[in-house]
């Protein structure tokens, strides 16, 4: 239990309404307007965890990982009623907990303050202003 009635878990039986309504709540029309796509990308996650309040879904977090090399942040999401209040950050910390010793730690993300402000305080810097500064991130989109 997170706070007032509020619990993060690991995700089961997920209710494919709950998920769109969720990820629809904060603007993410990629994946609702393709919700096989969805749901097959949740059904190949390596982890997920879910924030509750009562039967209502109101955050998820998913990782894709080798369990070894690298654990890769796809999604964090929290329903904008409930923001500001660490969920968040709960999420992202209970969805990486497997991943402790797993050294790369990557994830990519808008380019607004609140994005940036949100993954530092997690602990994420942006590649430019790591430690060795000989880092390049590379992405491809075929659609
Ligand atoms: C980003 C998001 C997941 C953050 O969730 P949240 O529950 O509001 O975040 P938390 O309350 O755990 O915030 C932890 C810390 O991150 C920072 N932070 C989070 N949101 C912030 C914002 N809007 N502006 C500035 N700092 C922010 C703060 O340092 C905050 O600590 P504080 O509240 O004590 O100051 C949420 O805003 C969201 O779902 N946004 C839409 C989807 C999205 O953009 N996801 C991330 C990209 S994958």
């Amino acid at each position: 239990m997170l706070r007032d009635g509020v619990t993060v878990e690991i995700a089961s039986d997920l209710d494919q309404v709950q998920v769109l309504g969720l990820y629809r709540a904060v603007g993410w029309i990629a994946y609702t307007e393709q919700p096989d796509v969805l749901q097959a990308a949740l059904a190949g996650s390596s982890r997920i965890v879910v924030a509750r309040e009562g039967g209502a879904l109101i955050g998820l977090a998913r990782v894709i990982s080798d369990g070894a090399s690298i654990a890769y942040l796809q999604d964090v999401l929290v329903h904008p009623r409930h923001q500001r209040r660490g969920l968040g950050a709960a999420l992202v910390r209970s969805a990486l907990e497997p991943y402790a010793e797993v050294r790369q730690k990557v994830l990519l993300t808008d380019d607004q303050p609140a994005q940036q402000a949100f993954y530092e305080h997690l602990g994420y810097q942006e590649i430019s202003k790591t430690a060795s500064g000989s880092l390049r991130a590379f992405v491809r989109f075929d659609r």
